[in-house]
């Protein structure tokens, strides 16, 4: 399958929001209580539009339709251990019919291209402990980086 990645830009805000929060999408997928409401997208889209936000987004676009069938949203931070900031990637997505042809590492390498134009020294993410079918994909790309997430209780 021949693809396409490119920054996000504002006409494909139907399309992304699809794959964020429509049917089969993102927000779905990780069946989270924490309610994603339109204000919430409509922020985190104008922060990737908005040049003085370090929150960005890719898309991956399939060739033959022109459809947008993945994506990843990343950000940068500062780093008390290093003077560079640091890349995180928040979210990454791949279409369920378009799974497995490649596109979710197309989109990885692409944020390692990102985190040296950015100048990032390090560029990070998280997954699920029962996210399998991601880790198959981390574990030829990454490195396990052995800390555990914890947060804030609600
Ligand atoms: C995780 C996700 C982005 C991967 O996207 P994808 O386009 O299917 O990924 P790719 O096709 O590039 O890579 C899959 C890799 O995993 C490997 N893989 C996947 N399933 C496998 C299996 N059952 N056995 C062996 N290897 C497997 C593939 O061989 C491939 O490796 P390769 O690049 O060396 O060929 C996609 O499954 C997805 O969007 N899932 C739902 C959302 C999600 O989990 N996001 C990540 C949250 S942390």
């Amino acid at each position: 399958m021949s693809i396409t990645l490119r920054p996000i830009q504002e006409g494909d805000k139907p399309e992304w929001l699809n794959l964020w929060t429509g049917k089969g999408g993102y927000i779905e997928f990780y069946k989270s209580s924490h309610k994603i409401t339109p204000e919430i997208s409509d922020s985190t889209f104008a922060r990737f539009l908005d040049p003085n936000e370090p929150v960005y987004s890719v898309v991956a676009i399939d060739d033959s339709t022109g459809k947008i069938i993945g994506f990843a949203n990343y950000l940068t931070h500062r780093n008390t251990w290093t003077i560079e900031n640091a890349l995180y990637l928040n979210d990454l997505f791949v279409s369920e019919d378009v799974r497995l042809k490649g596109t979710g590492r197309k989109l990885i390498e692409y944020i390692y291209s990102e985190a040296d134009r950015l100048k990032c020294k390090k560029c990070y993410w998280s997954t699920q402990f029962e996210n399998h079918r991601a880790q198959l994909l981390y574990t030829k790309v990454g490195v396990k980086s052995g800390f555990l997430l914890y947060r804030r209780p609600d």
